[in-house]
C-alpha cells in the first residue's frame, strides 16, 4: 500500500483526482502522505465516490480531523449516472475483478472513471493478473477492449505488482492497468444508467447488485471502542 500510494501521489501529481470506490483506502494513504510532508508531491483534489457510507464517513471524517482540505468523499452507486462528468484529470478504481462476469463490473467503474475525467485523461485500474489463470486474462483483454473502444490506450502495465489477500483467493496477484486518452477523443458520451444485462454476476456467480446504498448505523466515535463489543462487569457493590 505505500509503493502504490507513492507511485499514485506521483502519477496524479498537481492534478484533480476521482477515486471510484475505494474500499482499500489508498485516496486517505496518497493524501496523507502528503499532508504529513513525508512526500512532497500528489494530487489537488482527491474525491472519493463510493455506496458504502462508511467508508465515506471515514473518509470525510479523517479529512476533517486531519485538516486536509483537498481530501472529500461522496455517496455514489455506480449503477447511476455519474454526478460530476468532466470534474476531474486522472481517476483510479480497484473495482470488483469481475472473475464471474468476463469483467463486466470492471467495466461499469471504468465507464465512471472516464466519465469522471470526461473521456480526456488518465485512469489507473487495479484489477487481477495472474499467470495461473485463465479469467484475469480474459478480464484484461475486455478491460482493454472497453477502454479503447472509448479512446483510451494502454500507456503502462505494471503486471502481478500486489498481493491482496483475497479471502477466497489470498494467493491472488494484481496488477495496475494504466490507461490515457488519444489526443483528440470525440467518443464523449452522456452518463446513463447501467442497463440491467449488465448486472449479472456483477458481485460474483448468482450475485446481481440488489443494494442502493451501504448506510452507515453508528458512526465510531475514534479513540472509542465500539460499544457493541464490551460490556463493564462492575465491582461489587459499585451501583451499576
Ligand atoms: C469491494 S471493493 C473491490 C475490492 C477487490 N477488487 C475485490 O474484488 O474484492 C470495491 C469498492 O467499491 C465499492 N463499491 C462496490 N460496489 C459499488 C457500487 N455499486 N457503487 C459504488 N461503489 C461500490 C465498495 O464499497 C468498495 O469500497
Amino acid at each position: 500500500m505505500v509503493m502504490q500510494s507513492e507511485y499514485i501521489a506521483s502519477w496524479a501529481d498537481g492534478k484533480r483526482l476521482a477515486f471510484i470506490g475505494d474500499g482499500d483506502a489508498i485516496s486517505v494513504c496518497v493524501a496523507y502522505l502528503r499532508a504529513r510532508a513525508i512526500v512532497d508531491y500528489g494530487p489537488e483534489v482527491i474525491e472519493v465516490f463510493d455506496f458504502d457510507e462508511r467508508i465515506v464517513n471515514a473518509v470525510n471524517a479523517f479529512a476533517q480531523r486531519e485538516g486536509i482540505s483537498f481530501l472529500s468523499a461522496r455517496l455514489y452507486n455506480c449503477l447511476d449516472p455519474f454526478p460530476a462528468c468532466s470534474e476531474f484529470d486522472h481517476f483510479y478504481t480497484n473495482p470488483p475483478w469481475g472473475a464471474s462476469n468476463d469483467g463486466e463490473s470492471v467495466n461499469v467503474f471504468v465507464e465512471r472513471g472516464i466519465e469522471a475525467v470526461g473521456y480526456r485523461g488518465h485512469g489507473a485500474i487495479v484489477i487481477a493478473d495472474d499467470e495461473h489463470l485463465d479469467w484475469p486474462r480474459q478480464v484484461l483483454a475486455n478491460v482493454q477492449r472497453f477502454a479503447s473502444d472509448r479512446g483510451f490506450y494502454v500507456s503502462r502495465m505494471m503486471p502481478r505488482l500486489h498481493s491482496y489477500h483475497l479471502d477466497d483467493a489470498p494467493d491472488l496477484r494484481s496488477c495496475n492497468l494504466m490507461i490515457s486518452s488519444v489526443p483528440v477523443n470525440d467518443c464523449l458520451h452522456v452518463s446513463k444508467p447501467v442497463d440491467q444485462e449488465r448486472f449479472s454476476n456483477f458481485y460474483g456467480a448468482g450475485r446481481a447488485p440488489t443494494v442502493k446504498y451501504i448506510r452507515e448505523v453508528a458512526p465510531p466515535e475514534y479513540g472509542k471502542a465500539n460499544e457493541h463489543e464490551y460490556y463493564l462487569e462492575v465491582l461489587e457493590g459499585v451501583e451499576r
